[in-house]
């Protein structure tokens, strides 16, 4: 397939049998796509990119419109999956500046992915006298970060608009029956969207958790599902590449992938990727961690420690092909700077020399490197980037042998924090919790 992300393990695989595990990469695949594997119910999100019609596309964009013609802010409100592939998207399309630019439509802010008491207080401040909405995220309904956000936020918007304002620009996207906050949305009436029961939070972002935001801030969620559709349909070779080349480099001692980017905007994308593999396959004791960096901003920090630290880490720089503007260096008569030698060059011509220099830097202090290029980040390719990253981490995490589409592990910090704040049906670990203390 032409014009699409692409794998190219070349610096990657020296000295290892990855062919080896073709037949495990494959097994995993047929285990993944008919459905007879660990988490089988969680599966939904494999097709949904070809399975999201008209009528949905349709109802997105109006519910956006609504929002864009009378918000001059929306606060999307959720965490984890229910809010890292929105922000991932809007910050890889937006102007980088946009927060301090007037722009068309609402700018569109995040809540609830947090409980720090400052950035409420800010968020607040900024939108008071301002109209806002709220598109309020939660798959379960009863998560306590955007909970406590969107008490806060809704009392404000009532408060401040009115009761009828704020039943019209409040939209929730939660389970189709269960949960606090569908219940609360029947309630008062809100617009509402189904996260649908057999896709996981951190899979949802085709589905109205991502599409909505995404649509609100004005990106085109057709390209963008098209793009993801493109990659259902042919990206199983590239998959198969990834996920092959990263447990190759596993089962040989580098158990920490560097996700790199030299692209300033992909920065929570690599975020969004954190969340996907590390919860996906951070079990049993196994996995690769999962870390990202910016370059070349952290290669004045980090760089040192991927050049020269233990050699148990691995790389995948995440390669952008063309920029949306050019920026010539100019020449300058004087040249105090030294800087003449690289005059008429645009600025990306540098990066890309800077992110070549760097894989070649890093392959020889002993860091293998992965590339996967992007041709451009428009909404297509971040698209179908959304998609493979996703089937790839079903592929790989099966390979890995564990369960890559449930999080027993995140709640072991919720039990204790419940324990710590004294909530009811808490009593017993309260006094334990306490004995500890
Ligand atoms: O991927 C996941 O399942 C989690 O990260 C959830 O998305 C996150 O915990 C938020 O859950 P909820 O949407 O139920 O509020």
């Amino acid at each position: 397939m032409n014009n699409s992300i692409q794998v190219i393990s070349k610096y990657a695989l020296e000295g290892l049998n990855a062919q080896s595990l073709n037949e495990a990469a494959l097994a995993a695949k047929q285990t993944l796509e008919s459905g007879s594997g660990l988490g089988n119910d969680f599966l939904g999100w494999l097709h949904l990119p070809s399975s999201i019609d008209e009528q949905q596309l349709q109802a997105l964009e109006q519910t956006a419109a609504i929002l864009r013609q009378e918000c001059e802010y929306v606060i999307t409100i959720g965490i984890g999956g229910s809010y890292l592939g929105a922000k991932a998207i809007i910050e890889a399309l937006s102007d980088h500046f946009a927060a301090y630019k007037s722009g068309n439509g609402p700018k569109v802010l995040f809540a609830g992915n947090n409980i720090g008491e400052d950035y409420l207080y800010d968020l607040m401040d900024l939108v008071r006298g301002h109209k806002f909405g709220i598109i309020v995220i939660s798959k379960s309904g009863t998560t306590t970060e955007p909970a406590i956000a969107f008490r806060l936020f809704k009392e404000m918007l009532e408060k401040q608009e009115g009761k009828e304002f704020a039943q019209r620009n409040i939209v929730a996207v939660t389970d189709a029956r269960r949960g606090a906050l569908r219940n609360l949305a029947t309630q008062e009436g809100y617009a509402t969207y189904v996260i649908p029961d057999n896709v996981g939070g951190r899979f949802s972002v085709l589905t109205p958790v991502g599409l909505l935001p995404i649509a609100v801030a004005g990106f085109d969620i057709r390209a963008l599902v098209a793009g993801a559709v493109e990659m259902e349909k042919d990206g199983d070779e590239q998959v198969l590449n990834y996920a092959i080349a990263r447990n190759a480099l596993y089962n040989n001692g580098k158990k920490i992938e560097i996700l790199a980017n030299f692209t300033p905007r992909l920065h929570f994308l690599a975020e969004w990727w954190k969340q996907l593999y590390g919860e996906s396959e951070g079990k049993g004791h196994k996995g690769i961690f999962p870390a990202s960096v910016d370059f070349t901003t952290d290669l004045h920090s980090m760089g040192q420690m991927i050049q020269d630290g233990e050699r148990t880490i691995f790389e995948t720089v995440l390669s952008v092909g063309d920029q949306q503007h050019e920026v010539i260096i100019p020449t300058d008569e004087a040249d105090l700077d030294g800087l003449n030698y690289i005059a008429g060059k645009n600025v990306d011509y540098v990066n890309k020399m800077a992110e070549l220099g760097t894989r070649l830097a890093h392959v020889d202090g002993g860091v293998p490197n992965l590339l996967i290029t992007m041709p451009a980040v428009n909404e297509r390719y971040l698209g179908q980037l959304i998609y493979f990253f996703e089937k790839a981490c079903g592929v790989s995490g099966y390979m890995l042998g564990v369960n890559p589409f449930d999080q027993p592990g995140v709640e072991a910090y919720k039990k204790n924090m419940f324990a710590l704040l004294e909530k009811p049906g808490h009593e017993e670990a309260t006094a334990a919790i306490k004995a500890r203390l």
